[in-house]
């Protein structure tokens, strides 16, 4: 019997550092600062150089980080944001929980990211901000999308390290949860913007709404990204290209092991990140069984999608409203990748999908 294969194996990521990970805890605990510290400050700027804008601000989660950005430009109650509904449940939550409408556009099939023209149709006098998702780390069509005229606010949760991100739209929102490319040891977040106003507002939102601790000139919230955390993310930072590199190597290896014959395998594109590596097939359930019995880590995502999730209903959205996206959602599953996976356990991925849908081998 096989030893198994987990859908990702973070521990295996970060195991080599493991010494300057607990030299960083210790210095955290000695300096006895655990909010807005030196490490925050620093991790703050070198995000904010290797992401190529000129601030980012951290704060307590991906989530909170849309939420924070919507606040701070006052798109809320009235306005209308477009967006995907095939996405993780955050971005159109964020979006509900700042007091605007999350309008869900369809999305192209073969990116499975917004696609343009379907953008165009949901355009009203209401729109405030288009929200694309460079999803499974694969950048959404920025170009095309900022054609609209309209503010563009990157939902990059899943792809920090893309060369091809973050510099198109008003701002970028990311996620540090322990499976993102750049993750942290606990939930993080951050927001990149090249417009320091923004930024200023950014930084008084996370903290109540202030920038000394006794006026209070917004009611903002408390998310804060921690000193712990900052700490971490700096030496993840350092490895981050390393990694996204691997991440890629992975991907090009299965496309070369011939997962493709099985399945419609994503195609690369400068800047994929390979958060995830999600092919489809109307075969997928067949698939992911073959893949248990193996004890191989798969998982599908977003079924259902977010115009369907009893919280949204309210929005009046019914099955058959988004046919690419509820087909993505019936039809897509991921194999295991992170920046480490073995050649060995790649070809043991790609025979047993290519079993289940009788590909000889
Ligand atoms: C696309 C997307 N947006 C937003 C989030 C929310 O991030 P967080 O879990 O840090 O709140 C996530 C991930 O969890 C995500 O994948």
């Amino acid at each position: 019997m096989h030893d198994p294969i987990p859908l990702v194996d973070v521990k295996a990521q970060y195991a080599p550092l493991l010494p300057s990970i607990r030299e960083a805890i210790d210095a955290v605990l000695e300096s006895g600062q655990f909010v807005f510290g030196p490490n925050v400050t620093a991790f703050e700027e070198e995000a904010a150089r290797y992401l190529g804008v000129r601030e980012t601000v951290g704060v307590g989660n991906g989530t909170d980080a849309i939420v924070l950005v919507l606040n701070a430009l006052e798109i809320g109650p009235g306005a209308e944001v477009i967006c995907p509904a095939f996405t993780f449940y955050a971005t159109a939550e964020a979006i509900a929980r700042a007091g605007a409408t999350p309008v869900f556009a369809d999305i192209d099939p073969l990116t499975m990211n917004l696609a343009p023209e379907r953008v165009a149709e949901r355009i009203t006098r209401r729109t405030k901000a288009i929200m694309p998702v460079h999803l499974f780390g694969r950048p959404a069509p920025l170009a095309e999308l900022a054609d609209f005229g309209l503010p563009l606010i990157e939902d990059a949760a899943q792809a920090f390290g893309s060369p091809e991100i973050a510099r198109a739209g008003v701002a970028s929102t990311f996620s540090f949860y322990p499976t993102k490319n750049l993750f942290g040891l606990g939930d993080g977040g951050l927001v990149a913007t090249d417009d320091p106003d923004l930024a200023e507002r950014l930084r008084m939102l996370r903290f109540h709404g202030s920038k000394a601790k006794k006026i209070f000139e917004y009611v903002g919230t408390n998310s804060r990204l921690d000193e712990i955390q900052a700490a971490v993310l700096r030496i993840f930072l350092r490895e981050l290209d390393a990694w996204t590199a691997l991440r890629r190597e992975a991907a090009e290896r299965y496309r070369e092991l011939g997962l493709g014959e099985a399945c419609e395998a994503p195609v690369d594109e400068p800047g994929h990140v390979y958060h995830l590596f999600v092919s489809r097939s109307p075969q997928r359930d067949a698939i992911r069984v073959a893949l248990a019995d193996a004890r191989i880590g798969s998982a599908e995502y977003y079924l259902p999608p977010l115009h369907l999730q009893p919280a949204l209903s309210y929005l009046g959205y019914s099955e058959g409203d988004l046919p690419e996206t509820e087909r993505a959602a019936r039809e897509n599953f991921s194999v295991p990748l992170w920046a480490g996976i073995t050649a060995e356990q790649q070809a043991r991925v790609v025979e047993t999908v290519r079993a289940a849908v009788g590909v000889p081998a």
